[in-house]
């Protein structure tokens, strides 16, 4: 895989992401010697900018980001920055695209290898990448042509699988990188690790010791200003169908054979097969869905979902999703998984908490069964590492048993900072290497397991959306999709006063 030189084309460069997360990471690869020698950044939009123009919003946000500590870099990096103004469904604008293209790559001596981003509205997947084609910039005679877009991949599987044909009837499947951020996180990456380069976890990770696994992604935000794209879209499809399915995919993947981009992407797949289908009837035993209402969070009072911008006053979008599935197959037949996403939680927290069974036989005391499980809990976000809760003898006499962490934490490892997901994953678009990011066929399957959930929640009246006060850990009605009643979430944090940081009562 190579560093070759490229042109690097961003769609929807006047927007939100390009300026927070794609700019600043792309930044962040050049000051670490990642890019090649020579290299365009060319911005499109609808918006007409200058090159300045786009510069120094650029400028601003690299310089405002905390991701990046060395900035004295910023204006020769500038110099790599363009920008063209375009109209998305114009194929005039595309014919002048390509021509201002080969005068960039003409002046800077670049050959064809060219990266298109689909940083804008997901309606635009639809159209941006016809366009392109019929302009003959999917075409490779030049130089490598990548198609990178972001999610939501389709509405649902109807709409996944229209944009599947759509997108194949120009471009190859090794063209077209369907960017899913988790994966490109570290802590993510790291559950491979910790699972195949550890001789003592593998042996242990299956239906005769582990009881259940459990996936938290808690959000203290609200919607922020992106109530249009959310009212139509809600938590389980914002979260669950891509990032939390693919962690899922992670955990409970099979050793691969190698690290192939697709050895690993088989498994992955594999896992996804092998998802027990819900069935309409069952959906309220399976699924439980939230929204949260209007609370007080220190002192200060939030807002409910429905007041928010944009948000229709009677929306029955959710917030809140929590889910309860099996994968059939040898490894992880009759293991619960669970997974629970939601905006306005007390904390920001993304962890997995593998729960392994008890000791066979009790030789101490305990207070419950729960106790006497031990916790293995993977630590995505923030705070990222990994600990392992353990029970030790109370120092005195008998034999107390308690539980106690052995905690590790990425920030103790000296001089190693750990690269942003975006920053990973454009570095690999311009490498060529797609481990990471999610196949078409991994994406169809996804939507296909949640597609009952998705209809009854979308046409039954009757199923219940539980609003849940902004703060809190969403609706109480999520616990019973435990098997036992004393078993429940783990609870990362329940004050509220450290809002935006992990903590750990
Ligand atoms: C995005 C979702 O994909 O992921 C957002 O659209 C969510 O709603 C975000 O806030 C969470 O990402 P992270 O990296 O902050 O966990």
């Amino acid at each position: 895989m190579n560093n070759d030189k490229h042109i690097y084309t961003i769609f929807g460069a006047s927007g939100d992401l390009t300026k927070r997360k794609l700019v600043p990471a792309l930044y962040s690869l050049y000051i670490q010697n990642l890019l090649p020698d020579k290299f365009i950044i060319l911005g499109a939009a609808r918006s007409p900018l200058s090159n300045e123009d786009f510069r120094e919003i650029m400028k601003d946000s690299i310089l405002n980001s905390d991701e990046i500590e060395e900035k004295s870099s910023v204006n020769k990096f500038l110099e790599h920055l363009f920008y063209i103004g375009l109209q998305y469904d114009n194929p005039e604008h595309y014919i002048q695209l390509k021509e201002y293209l080969e005068k960039l790559r003409t002046k800077f001596e670049i050959p064809g290898n060219t990266i298109f981003y689909l940083s804008t509205p997901p309606s635009l997947y639809k159209v941006i990448p016809v366009h392109l084609a019929a302009a003959g910039l999917n075409k490779t005679s030049d130089g490598w042509k990548r198609l990178i877009i972001e999610k939501p991949f389709g509405f649902d599987l109807q709409s996944a699988i229209e944009l599947k044909d759509l997108l194949l009837k120009d471009w190859k499947e090794e063209q077209i990188y369907r960017i899913d951020h988790y994966l490109g996180k570290e802590t993510v990456q790291n559950v491979l690790v910790t699972r195949f380069s550890n001789g003592i976890f593998e042996p242990l990770w299956n239906r005769n010791y582990i009881h259940r696994v459990e996936v938290t992604a808690a959000e203290n935000i609200g919607i922020e200003n992106r109530g249009g794209y959310y009212d139509a879209i809600g938590a389980l499809r914002d979260m669950i169908q891509n990032h939390l399915l693919q962690l899922v995919g992670l955990i409970a993947m099979e050793p691969p054979s190698s690290l192939e981009p697709l050895s690993i992407r088989n498994e992955i797949l594999k896992v996804f097969q092998s998802l027990r289908p819900i069935k309409k009837e069952e959906v309220a035993k399976f699924a439980v869905r939230g929204q949260y209402i209007s609370s007080v969070i220190n002192g200060e009072t939030v807002k409910g979902y429905r007041e928010e911008k944009n948000i229709k006053p009677d929306s029955k979008t959710e917030t809140y999703a929590a889910i309860k599935f099996y994968i059939d197959n040898w490894r992880w037949g009759g293991v619960p998984f669970y997974i629970r996403t939601g905006k306005r939680l007390p904390t920001r927290v993304t962890e997995v908490v593998i729960h392994f069974k008890p000791t066979p036989h009790f030789l101490f005391t305990r207070k419950n069964i729960q106790e006497a499980c031990n916790k293995l809990i993977l630590r995505i976000q923030p705070d990222e590492g990994m600990l392992l809760e353990i029970g030790i003898k109370t120092p005195g006499a008998g034999f107390e048993v308690q539980n106690i962490d052995l905690d590790f934490r990425y920030s103790e490892l000296a001089h190693q900072r750990i690269p942003s997901a975006y920053e990973r994953l454009l570095h690999d678009t311009i490498r060529g290497d797609n481990t990471l990011f999610a196949r078409t066929e991994e994406v169809i399957e996804a939507w296909k397991f949640l597609t009952p959930v998705l209809e009854e929640w979308a046409n039954n009246p009757n199923v219940p959306l539980y609003g849940y006060p902004a703060g809190t850990w969403g609706p109480k009605e999520a616990d019973n999709l435990f098997e036992d009643e004393n078993q429940t979430w783990r609870f990362p944090c329940r004050n509220l006063t450290n809002s935006n940081l992990y903590c750990e009562l």
